[in-house]
């Protein structure tokens, strides 16, 4: 099960390296992703399904058990980046959309555009780990009166006068857009959602790999990792050992720590400079 098909890249080696008889469900919420995958996958037909979703679903669609390995390669894709109309990036002028699935209603402009000042703060702190998430909040709540946030550039060149770069690589506004993004896509969700629906599906030895990008979606994976991993559970903030109640470990790690790039990946893919890789396996 592929739950992040993008342009098909990883399905098309998974195939490949399971030929004759290995066979991949793939999916994304991104229409264009699956054209372009079915494209990419073409002469592997037969041996592939494609279904435009979201894979916090997927146990919806395939049985339990019945999966040897899941991949979810979080994120945005280089095509959706690399597409101005879509409105991920700052790099290039595009409406401010960012709906990796665009049937869904609410764009980043409407988002922008509609919530308060607190909300916009707690958006940019907690999903972008802004540092000047209330600054820049209270800042796009009073230009918004005077002028709608509609286009990647404006909002961009806005933060960048606000916050002015001195000399740092990163954009200004990498944070913003990055919170914006999951808030639009409800990211968080989704992922927690995935996770458990993969290990619903997985066969007993069965494996999840996961490739993060950002801190957030990595603590989030290494913690089911570890409450699936540990053995017991306990209620409330606190793991309080005579609280625990003892109940066999899901999941274990196949590697304690998270893989990355190394130096020859990263230099012919500057894209997968902050990725993480982290593989579970499911418990016969
Ligand atoms: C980094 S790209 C994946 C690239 C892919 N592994 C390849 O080899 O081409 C991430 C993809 O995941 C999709 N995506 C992100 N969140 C999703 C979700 N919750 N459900 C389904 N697809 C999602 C995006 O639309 C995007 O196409």
């Amino acid at each position: 099960m592929d739950g992040t098909v993008g342009g098909g890249g990883h399905a098309a080696a998974w195939l490949a390296a399971s030929s004759p008889s290995g066979r991949l469900f793939g999916c994304d919420r991104d229409g264009d992703a699956i054209d372009a995958a079915a494209r990419r996958l073409a002469a592997f037909a037969g041996r592939f399904e494609l279904r435009r979703g979201n894979f916090a679903e997927l146990a919806q669609w395939l049985p339990a058990g019945s999966c040897d390995a899941v991949l979810l390669d979080l994120g945005v894709s280089s095509y959706q980046l690399d597409q101005p109309e879509r409105g991920f990036s700052f790099l290039h002028d595009g409406p401010l959309d960012m709906r990796q699935d665009q049937r869904d209603l609410g764009t980043a402009a409407d988002l922008i555009a509609s919530v308060s000042a607190e909300e916009l703060a707690g958006m940019f702190w907690e999903l972008g780990e802004e540092p000047q998430a209330r600054r820049i909040a209270r800042a796009v709540e009073r230009h918004r009166q005077v002028e709608p946030f509609t286009r990647t550039r404006q909002l961009a060149d806005f933060i960048e006068r606000l916050c002015p770069r001195r000399g740092a690589r990163r954009h200004p506004a990498t944070r913003v857009f990055q919170a914006l993004r999951m808030a639009v896509n409800h990211e968080m969700d989704s992922l927690q959602a995935g996770l458990e629906g993969a290990l619903t599906v997985l066969k007993p030895g069965g494996r999840l790999a996961v490739i993060t990008f950002h801190s957030l979606e990595d603590r989030l994976v290494k913690n089911f990792g570890n409450e699936r991993a540990r053995g017991y559970t306990f209620e409330g903030e606190r793991d309080v050992p005579e609280l625990r109640q003892m109940c066999p470990p899901e999941l274990r790690w196949v590697r304690r720590k998270a893989l990355h790039p190394d130096a020859a990946e990263q230099a012919s893919n500057v894209r997968s400079r902050s990725a993480h890789l982290r593989v579970l396996e499911k418990i016969g």
